[in-house]
């Protein structure tokens, strides 16, 4: 449970929840995504739990081996497959994004931050994203040392931090917030995240908003399949799926009322993109007391958060390469580490050199992110939802689940059958402009 909550809690909670809220309109966008959250995802968190317990391989496997339980096709090993492709594909841009972080340690740490107005603290951060060897740089140490843990094993160790970072992160959001709270424009925070103003809410933006609850919850590709499958068979994994997603809404409301405050306050724009926390929370480091020592401390916090989600990311790709090329951890860790170092170039110069070239109107970043995000998870989540609810006997997954009362049992089934497929389904058709 420890390394789900890892996996599930980093980025897409701290970065990419507010910056896509901002560019989204915010209230109406966050009212569907909570949803979605617990309409969506938690039903699939419980699939995929409960699909890595049963069959206790890689994704690949794991699929492979329950359609043959069900008596079912080969043909659903390629759903472990497209989780494998998404993982690595996150991890391209996610390790860049990683580097900013890493790279704000030391910008915090040096006190840089201090006493700079709203555009100091832009035009510190325009610097690095308009320098691709710096971004270069970044994104390799990031995906240089993610890939050091993974060459050992996940479970090792990764538990300990989790246990630590969780608690940690989660207080110091708190201060972030309790600074926020004095910021003389802490309303207007909380109205823009919570007045649903549903015109500013468009097609894309419900799509956004369905692809960003199985980003931040890690769905739909085999990263929680994978942790599945190392659970003990007394756990429940209905308490267990609830507790991670509440957790990861959590920590994303919090980042929420801690970086829109601070918007408001410095005259910013909401949607001004993938950069709203390091043009945002560096000035409130930079006024607060103590400001050198949180800051330093909130990103060394986050990008811890990010190692125990890229950890997960890759994993599905590693564990596949050993099973099924007989690759030994270090080979498998090295060749899924070079692969995505690569694709990752791309998303360093989506910021600087590339940044004017478009394919469908989305910069390489923006276009990776997208099919990722918003086709890919949800895709392998409604074909999670269907295997689980269709496909496998009942007999098997209620006995996995061992709910208890047939009622929480049928309301499960109910919602991976029909909700979750439709909603998907729905979702999509929308955003073509087809419904
Ligand atoms: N859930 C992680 C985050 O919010 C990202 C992630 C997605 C991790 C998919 C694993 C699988 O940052």
């Amino acid at each position: 449970m420890l390394a789900a909550t890892g996996s599930a809690v980093g980025l897409g909670n701290i970065w990419k929840f507010p910056y896509i809220t901002g560019e989204n309109g915010g209230g109406a966008f966050v009212l569907v995504y909570l949803f979605c959250i617990a309409a969506i995802g938690i039903p699939i968190m419980m699939a995929e739990v409960m699909l890595g317990r049963r069959g206790r391989q890689s994704p690949v496997n794991t699929m492979a081996y329950l359609a043959k339980e069900a008596g079912s096709h080969k043909v659903w090993k390629y759903l472990g497959w497209m989780g494998v492709v998404a993982g690595f594909l996150i991890l391209s841009y996610y390790s860049v994004i990683a580097g900013w972080a890493t790279a704000y340690v030391f910008r915090a740490a040096s006190g840089v931050f201090v006493g700079q107005t709203a555009d100091g603290i832009g035009s510190l951060f325009n610097d690095l994203i308009s320098d691709p060897e710096k971004l270069l740089a970044w994104h390799t140490i990031f995906m240089v040392s993610t890939m050091l843990v993974v060459s050992r094993g996940v479970t090792h160790g990764l538990e300990k931090a989790v246990r630590f970072l969780m608690p940690s992160l989660f207080i110091l959001l708190l201060v972030m917030v309790g600074y926020a709270l004095n910021s003389g424009s802490f309303s207007e925070g909380v109205d823009f995240l919570f007045t649903f103003n549903f015109d500013a809410l468009t097609a894309q933006g419900v799509l956004i908003a369905m692809g960003h609850a199985f980003f931040t919850l890690s769905l739909g590709m085999g990263a929680i399949m994978v942790y599945g499958s190392y659970l003990d068979k007394e756990i429940s994994v209905a308490k267990t799926s609830m507790g991670i997603a509440c957790a990861d809404t959590a920590v994303a409301l919090l980042a929420g009322l801690a970086i829109f405050p601070i918007v408001f306050a410095s005259g910013l724009e909401p949607g001004s993109g993938p950069g709203l926390i390091f043009n945002t929370l560096p000035i409130a480091f930079g006024q607060m007391l103590g400001g050198t020592f949180f800051g330093t401390l909130f990103f060394v916090l986050l990008v811890f958060a990010a190692w125990s989600s890229a950890i997960s990311l890759i994993e599905p790709l590693v564990a596949w390469l050993i099973e099924k090329k007989g690759m030994t951890r270090i080979r498998a860790s090295v060749w899924s580490g070079m692969i995505t170092w690569v694709l990752g170039i791309g998303t360093v110069l989506s910021f600087n050199n590339w940044a004017e070239n478009k394919i469908y109107g989305m910069t390489f970043f923006e276009l990776v992110d997208f099919l990722t995000a918003n086709i890919m998870l949800p895709l392998g989540g409604l074909l999670i939802a269907l295997f689980a609810g269709w496909v496998m006997k009942r007999e098997h997954s209620k006995d996995e689940l061992a709910i208890g009362s047939t009622l929480w049992f049928q309301l499960w089934l109910f919602l991976v059958r029909f909700v979750t497929p439709i909603g998907v389904i729905v979702v999509f058709l929308n955003a073509l402009g087809l419904f």
